[in-house]
């Protein structure tokens, strides 16, 4: 069964079909091992986002391989986010600058709308926290219209939205005249979005499946928030996995990878680990048949299965805008 290296984008731009997530990458010897070492293995697409705290490292890496002539500009394909204090038509460009700053980049290739809902934007403060967390009312439309000049301006080659619902995308088609070009939205084995998928893959949108392991690591990211640990779903043990992972003497997490590329979605794993780093790409010597394919979407949970729900930050849950089921 077919599963494309690239996926194609607006202006015969490529997005490769897995790319490095960033997400709780922060230390930065860390980080930067990590890259040198993704970059090295073949990764050439990185997600980041300015709420991540990480884009100047990315930056400063990118860099030392751009000086060694290593690597050109036009090798890589970079996405960063708009912020959630930044989700309003009165500071797209601003974000998008800081960003550009950070990443010491003249453009990225795509620039998301992080979040759906919008929080208020205090001077300097690079995430919300939920004390001050408030949110705004968040006009999609309008913000639309700044992220579309951003393209214009030639900050990003494209644009599109993260944690967005069909009814909320459906919108910004009505009246965009630049088109959404991917959806980035928690999806896995347990939460595989069909309804989703379908509506973007109709209309043209490249769907990043982010969270694609089933973000393991998230309790460590609610710890600080003083949240106490969740039970999350736990696809990395699972035994209809690990089966058809033994069958094709892969591991559990290229199973999962390769199940959403052979649904023509893009995923986007995280590690700062060289043997995982290296086991998350090598996923493209293998097919699952159609015994496998249907074997995990049986696995289908939905909803309860989400990881990232945000409800870290109560404040969002009543918003009009709240993306998700609550
Ligand atoms: N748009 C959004 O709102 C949003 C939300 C969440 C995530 N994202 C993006 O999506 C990316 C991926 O999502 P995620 O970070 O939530 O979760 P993930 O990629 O599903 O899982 C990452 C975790 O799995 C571990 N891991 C990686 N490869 C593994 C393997 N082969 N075997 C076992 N464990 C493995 C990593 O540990 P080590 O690093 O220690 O190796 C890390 O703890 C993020 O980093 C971010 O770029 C976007």
């Amino acid at each position: 069964m077919a599963a494309k290296i690239f996926m194609d984008m607006p202006g015969g731009l490529k997005m490769p079909a897995i790319g490095l997530g960033t997400w709780q990458a922060t230390d930065e010897a860390e980080l930067e091992s990590a890259l040198d070492a993704a970059l090295e293995i073949g990764y050439r697409h990185i997600d980041t986002a300015f709420v991540y705290q990480n884009e100047a490292v990315i930056g400063r890496v990118l860099q030392k391989w751009f000086k060694f002539g290593k690597l050109n500009r036009e090798d890589l394909f970079i996405t960063t986010k708009l912020p959630m204090p930044g989700i309003h038509q009165d500071r797209v460009e601003m974000f998008m600058k800081k960003s550009l700053e950070n990443l010491q980049l003249d453009y990225v290739d795509l620039y998301l709308i992080h979040f759906a809902v919008g929080t208020k934007y205090v001077e300097n403060q690079a995430r919300p926290s939920p004390d001050s967390l408030q949110t705004v009312p968040t006009d999609h439309v309008a913000i639309w219209k700044k992220m579309e000049e951003q393209v214009d301006a030639g900050r990003t080659k494209t644009i599109g939205l993260s944690n967005f619902n069909v009814k909320q995308i459906d919108r910004i088609l009505k009246s965009a005249r630049i088109k959404p070009a991917c959806l980035q939205v928690e999806l896995h084995v347990y939460l595989q979005q069909r309804e989703l998928v379908n509506f973007c893959h109709q209309n043209g949108i490249v769907v990043v499946a982010y969270s694609p392991l089933g973000s393991p690591g998230y309790n460590k990211f609610i710890a600080q928030f003083g949240k106490e640990a969740r039970k999350l779903p736990d696809m990395l043990h699972d035994e209809t996995i690990k089966k058809i992972a033994t069958k094709h003497k892969k591991s559990n997490a290229q199973v999962m990878l390769r199940y959403l590329l052979q649904r023509s979605i893009v995923a986007i794993p995280k590690s700062v680990t060289p043997a995982r780093l290296k086991e998350n790409i090598d996923v493209f010597d293998f097919s699952l048949d159609a015994e496998d394919m249907k074997a995990l979407d049986n696995l289908e949970v939905g909803e309860q299965a989400r990881v990232c729900d945000f409800k870290v930050f109560p404040g969002l849950l009543d918003h009009p805008e709240f993306p998700f089921s609550k």
